[in-house]
């Protein structure tokens, strides 16, 4: 076998995590706190049924489904992020300058490939998101940690972090953050856009979770107070309509977008054209609005179900987040309990069958940071189980506080 690349190495700490993190979660008899995934009934069966069987029937539609399409992506797709996800959040963009992209994840490579040569440093959020993390350490990056709290990433560490490490690039998920569920304040917002442009840093704005908001009100992204073209903010349809369609993309001004098709067509040419009929056609035609108030509705009822079930039955002295959106809270546990070995017996206990994703893995620091941690996930679990779920684990760590 000839020798794996010395990019492998590099990222086979946070791949190893990533195994580990979610591992367990395959177990059907296990209330499952741990994955990302959006519910069952969040994905528009229905409506996709009808869809493919109508576009399958016009000519022409059928054929662009099937066939090779541009690097940029089908252009009513690009239409409707201009007009139905990002004019409403108060960003004013021309198709011309969004990329579809096989996923979010996808943007985020491709972003790294434009910019990120071996050593350079990525400022990131403390905790972040880990799957970006293997994506840095793929490029060979060095990540350094920015400190966050309840309003974000704190903008004067990251003034600090920027002067001192000289970064090509901060990445940021401003909006019901994973793992935490926080959402940066709006001077913050405005803040880092401004230091991107300051110091000639490249900031990366994650947002998938941005359009699932069901309560509090809405702030712009970073974006929308980006000047001079140092925010690319990279965007998912995984939680609005389907992850396993794997449809995200990128808006970026002329210079960068230029080169992210240059970037998409060397690595696959273009985003499989199906999936975008299918969802393109999916907004046209108007259902949108009704999915997105069902989605809202769903989860909101789930984020308050487990928020109040944590309150209940969690330890006194846990910290815990309130998301107004997406599908993560996050808990802080008091008593010095390890929530790396809490897991293993949470899933393992046969009275308990419950799994989260212990907080270790999401701070990049190492040193124990997050130990004490955890990310609860609702969105894929219903009201009933999150009670009983909750209920169980709370018991758990209760008698482990003994
Ligand atoms: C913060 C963050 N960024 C990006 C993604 C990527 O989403 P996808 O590649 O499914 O569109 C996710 C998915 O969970 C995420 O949590």
């Amino acid at each position: 076998m000839p020798h794996f690349a010395q990019r492998m190495k590099t990222m086979e700490k946070s791949a190893q995590i990533i195994r580990n993190l979610f591992g367990a979660m395959n177990d059907p008899n296990l209330i499952s706190f741990g994955g990302g995934a959006p519910a069952r009934e969040a994905l528009p069966i229905d409506i996709v049924r009808e869809i493919v069987n109508d576009v399958m029937r016009v000519d022409k539609r059928g054929v662009e489904g099937l066939q090779y399409g541009s690097v940029k992506g089908l252009p009513d797709l690009r239409e409707v992020v201009v007009s139905e996800l990002l004019a409403p959040k108060g960003i004013e963009a021309k198709a011309d300058n969004i990329l579809i992209t096989s996923g979010g994840l996808e943007g985020i490579n491709l972003l790294c490939q434009l910019f990120i040569d071996p050593g350079d440093v990525i400022l990131v959020e403390s905790p972040t998101f880990v799957h970006c993390v293997e994506i840095f350490e793929m490029f060979q990056a060095k990540c350094i940690s920015v400190a966050m709290d309840d309003d974000g990433m704190v903008a004067e560490d990251l003034e600090e972090k920027i002067r001192k490490h000289n970064p090509k690039m901060v990445y940021v998920i401003p909006t019901f953050h994973n793992p935490t569920g926080r959402t940066l304040s709006l001077e913050r917002r405005k803040r880092i856009a401004e230091l991107g442009s300051e110091y000639d840093v490249l900031i990366l704005e994650d947002d998938p979770y941005r359009d699932i908001r069901y309560s509090g009100s809405e702030l712009k992204p970073i974006k929308a107070f980006d000047r001079t073209g140092h925010t690319v903010l990279a965007n998912s349809f995984s939680k609005i309509f389907s992850p396993g369609s794997r449809l995200g993309y990128v808006l970026a001004d002329d210079a960068v977008s230029s080169k992210l098709c240059d970037a998409k067509s060397a690595t696959n040419s273009h985003t499989s054209m199906l999936p975008q009929v299918i969802c393109a056609e999916f907004f046209k035609r108007g259902y949108y609005p009704a999915h997105h108030r069902m989605i809202c509705d769903l989860y909101r009822e789930r984020r308050d179900t487990m928020i109040d079930c944590i309150d209940r039955f969690f330890p006194e002295g846990t910290k815990r987040t309130f998301p107004d959106g997406g599908l993560f809270t996050w808990a802080e546990l008091p008593g010095g309990i390890d929530t790396t070995e809490l897991l293993v017996e949470s899933t393992g206990n046969p009275a308990v069958k419950v799994a989260f994703v212990a907080g270790e893995g999401f701070f990049i620091e190492g040193g124990g940071m997050g130990r004490n941690c955890m990310r609860l996930s609702f969105g894929a679990v219903s009201p009933e189980k999150i009670r009983i779920g909750a209920e169980r684990l709370g018991n758990l760590i209760r008698s482990r506080l003994k």
